[in-house]
């Protein structure tokens, strides 16, 4: 379940993640993208740092939102913030991570129009809170989903405009998103009581 405590937690540790791997993201993001995933989320992640994220799982989720939907200027701020905003309506409702996490997807569906199979981060977050569920998810599980976005052929975003020629190639916002839900692990907040 999510905490106020947990998701700071959590974020701190999605940050740390997106700056060590700044430059690996924006490596993905190269062959298949213009080269700028690192960069997007490194800087809204600090700017979310910067910010106070502090009250109820509804606060908190709202400022990181917003923090992202106004200082990433790629397609991932407004694809991120608007599930974080989901996030932070459903939080209102329960404090379930599998519940507050599928409405970050359909956050995501809405904003981004794509669905499972485009290479997307989508092909990350669906499998991943399908997981979650089940209550199977772990790191290897992540990477394995991560992987298994090479074998797709993005039909959404970007990455659509080399068609074919986008297989073979690691989803970068797939990659982002493995860092997050690896950081939901590390902070506790899948850990069943
Ligand atoms: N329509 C969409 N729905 C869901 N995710 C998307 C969509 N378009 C792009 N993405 C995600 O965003 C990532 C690219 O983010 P980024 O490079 O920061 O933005 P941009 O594509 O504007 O350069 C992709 O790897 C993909 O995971
Ligand atoms: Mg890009």
């Amino acid at each position: 379940m999510f905490t106020p405590e947990n998701l700071v937690e959590a974020i701190k540790l999605f940050n740390d993640k997106i700056q060590e791997n700044k430059n690996y993201l924006s490596e993905l993001d190269t062959p298949i993208g213009d080269g700028d995933h690192g960069n997007n989320m490194a800087r809204g992640l600090s700017a979310v740092m910067e910010a106070t994220i502090e009250g109820s799982l509804f606060d908190e989720f709202k400022t990181i939102a917003m923090t992202l939907i106004s200082k990433v200027g790629g397609a991932s701020g407004p694809l991120y913030g608007t599930a974080m905003l989901e996030m932070a309506k459903a939080s209102k409702e329960t404090d379930d991570a599998e519940t507050i996490l599928r409405a970050g997807i359909a956050g995501i569906e809405k904003r981004g129009k794509a669905t499972l199979g485009e290479k997307t981060m989508l092909d990350l977050w669906i499998p991943a809170v399908e997981a979650i569920k089940e209550g199977n998810l772990t790191s290897e599980r992540l990477t394995t989903l991560t992987d298994e976005t090479k074998d797709l052929v993005a039909t959404k975003g970007r990455a659509s405009y080399v068609g074919e020629r986008s297989k073979g190639h690691i989803d970068p916002g797939a990659m982002s998103s493995n860092y997050f839900f690896q950081s939901l692990l590390e902070a506790g907040v899948l850990t069943h009581e």
